[in-house]
């Protein structure tokens, strides 16, 4: 059901297919992790050992970041993330890169300024390793009703998101090396934002792609349960298709290993390992591009699950086995 939509969606919208399919410099669905920022030997360390996760060797090669400022900076030095570019060249791992967008325009123009940084230093290298830049990540949901209880509405609207995507573009052609026309540029956000005709009915049009964060946990769903998984996929695929085709590429998913139970929700290795083989692996891994939340993020604090797909104690050793089928 779902993909005959797809495969007719496409159909009659390839004449208008638009720059986005063109756009995506790498063959094929990328596969990658999420990464919070760091060091260089961090994330020289980390790209490593996603590269040698046994069972994945050297599948999952990218990387998805949430800013291009640096950890550790403030408002008087915002200095840009350059840390991640040369281990990300030396280890062949692709960048998904990330604009904050939820703190203000002068907090986004120290973005933007960062971004211009890293061109200017690292722009050639961008042509085989930057496969998109998103343009925030969850904004609109955390000032959605849903979000506004969890996070104190702190968020920001279509209307700015929409502005920033344009300000992106526009150091990209002044850039002039053609990124304008390579790189796709997009927003990330959970899938129920996606459907609401008034919060992304409008971004939908301005995007290059579009970037889905799906949760069954935070839904209350049992890992087991692939649907709540697979709806709200099909719902935003269903949609992108019938505005124009852009792709949709799941930007966050994943089962916590260790946290609070919710409901049908239960939060164990077992489960993160069940998650990866129904909706990784069945669902999405060759099928669609995806960064799974996350490589790794150390033991559970109070009130915070763990994603994390290495073991807290080495860091280096998947908690479950990866290889699909297992
Ligand atoms: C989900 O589980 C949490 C934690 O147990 C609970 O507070 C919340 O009300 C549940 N939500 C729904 C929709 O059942």
């Amino acid at each position: 059901m779902y993909s005959l939509i797809a495969s007719i969606g496409l159909a009659f919208t390839l004449p208008l297919l638009s720059s986005a399919w063109i756009k995506s410099p790498v063959a094929g669905p990328i596969r990658g992790f999420n990464y919070d920022s760091t060091t260089a030997d961090d994330f020289r360390t980390r790209f490593t050992t996603a590269y040698k996760l046994a069972g994945v060797e050297g599948g999952f090669n990218s990387a998805r970041l949430y800013t291009m400022i640096a950890p550790g900076a403030s408002a008087a030095n915002p200095a840009p993330l350059l840390d991640v570019f040369q281990p990300a060249i030396d280890t062949k791992t692709s960048l998904l890169l990330g604009l904050y967008c939820s703190a203000g325009d002068a907090a986004f123009n120290n973005e933007l300024s960062a971004l211009k940084t890293a061109l200017g230093q690292y722009g050639d290298s961008f042509k085989d390793l930057v496969v998109g830049i998103s343009v925030g990540s969850e904004d609109l949901y955390r000032t959605s009703v849903k979000g506004t209880p969890m996070d104190n509405g702190a968020g920001d609207s279509v209307d700015n998101i929409k502005r920033y995507i344009g300000l992106v573009r526009q150091i990209l052609v002044a850039d002039g090396r053609g990124f304008d026309k390579t790189i796709p540029v997009g927003h990330v956000d959970t899938w129920q934002i996606w459907q609401d005709p008034t919060a992304a009915g409008a971004l939908i049009s301005t995007v290059d792609f579009i970037g889905l964060d799906g949760y069954p946990y935070w839904q209350n769903a049992s890992a087991d349960d692939v649907g709540a998984f697979t709806d709200g996929l099909a719902a935003v695929t269903n949609t992108a298709n019938n505005q124009g085709g852009v792709p949709v590429w799941v930007t966050e998913t994943g089962f916590p290993n260790a946290g609070d139970t919710r409901g049908p929700a239960v939060p164990s290795t077992a489960n993160a390992a069940i998650f990866w083989q129904n909706i990784g692996c069945q669902q999405l891994f060759g099928k669609v591009s995806t960064w799974w939340y996350i490589l790794s993020d150390g033991p559970a604090a109070p009130g915070k699950p763990s994603f994390g797909i290495t073991d807290a104690a080495t860091n280096v050793n998947a908690m479950f086995d990866l290889k699909c089928g297992s």
